[in-house]
């Protein structure tokens, strides 16, 4: 199977470049699968349905998030009723919403994507290594799934790197995201799973994590609030990674960063059509 993931959406020109860009790479590169994290696509802040919607509509088959899940107060309500929309797995028990679910992909495979989140220098969650051995053990790959996708939403590349292990042998992909900077660590481990410690964030990279700079660096230097954070506004980088899974056991055969437009070096996988 030929998957997508792409890194946080952040403001107007990140959902932009995805929605306008998103079609033309499913139809041109076949792809069979693809997921977005959606955390940061209203002004940097959340999720609205409607923006969820247009993510879908451009072709993405799940939405996964992370710590802004719930900056939009309506998520609360709609993400009862959207399911290609997940949340962290490890909130507690309660919480709207669903962190894991089963997918059926555009060539009738089953897909399971998991949203999880790190816990070091982030709030406490529950722990996410037992929270997301029980979902994979009750969804076996190339038995019940035929892929497996995980978003591991966190803010410590060992912490994420721990994951890819543990999960190593069990799930076609471990990708992190919350960062929003590409990292260069892509790999398929000794066990067969593709990792990437983090994705990198579809946005403008003029920016402090995809927000105008200057009130950031205000921040940095005094310690004192001034004004909003809003997104920067200039032209979007969409990033990410690619994998090619083995359709027999769900395992990874190869795995690339994808880089498009803006101001980042632009590199597609290999393995696309040019
Ligand atoms: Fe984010
Ligand atoms: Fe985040």
């Amino acid at each position: 199977m030929k998957l997508l993931f792409l890194g946080d959406l952040v403001g107007r020109t990140g959902r932009t470049a995805v929605i306008d860009q998103l079609p033309a790479i499913v139809e041109t590169q076949q792809l069979d699968f693809v997921v977005v994290n959606g955390e940061n696509s209203a002004s940097g802040f959340g999720i609205t349905e409607a923006i969820l919607q247009d993510v879908l509509d451009a072709g993405a088959d799940v939405v996964t998030t992370g710590n802004h899940v719930w900056d939009q107060r309506d998520t609360l309500v709609y993400i009862e009723r959207q399911d290609r929309l997940l949340r962290p797995l490890n909130y507690p028990a309660g919480t709207p919403g669903r962190g894991a679910h089963l997918y059926t992909a555009r060539n009738g495979a089953q897909v399971m994507v998991a949203n999880v989140m790190g816990r070091v220098y982030m709030d406490a969650m529950d722990d996410p290594f037992a929270r997301i051995e029980r979902v994979v053990d009750d969804c076996p790959l190339g038995q019940v799934a035929d892929a497996i996708i995980i978003d591991m939403h966190a803010e410590a590349t060992s912490e994420k790197q721990a994951m890819g292990h543990f999960l190593d042998g069990r799930v076609s992909l471990v990708v992190g995201t919350h960062t929003h900077v590409p990292t260069a660590d892509h790999q398929i481990l000794p066990g067969g799973t593709a990792y990437m410690s983090d994705a990198g964030m579809c946005g403008d990279y003029d920016s402090v994590l995809g927000m105008e700079k200057d009130e950031p660096v205000n921040r940095f230097q005094r310690k004192i609030p001034g004004n909003r954070f809003t997104p920067a506004s200039g032209e979007a980088t969409i990033s990410g990674v690619a994998v090619e899974t083995d359709d027999r056991t769900g395992l990874a055969l190869r795995v690339a960063p994808v880089r498009i437009g803006g101001r980042l070096e632009p590199v597609l996988p290999s393995f696309w059509q040019s």
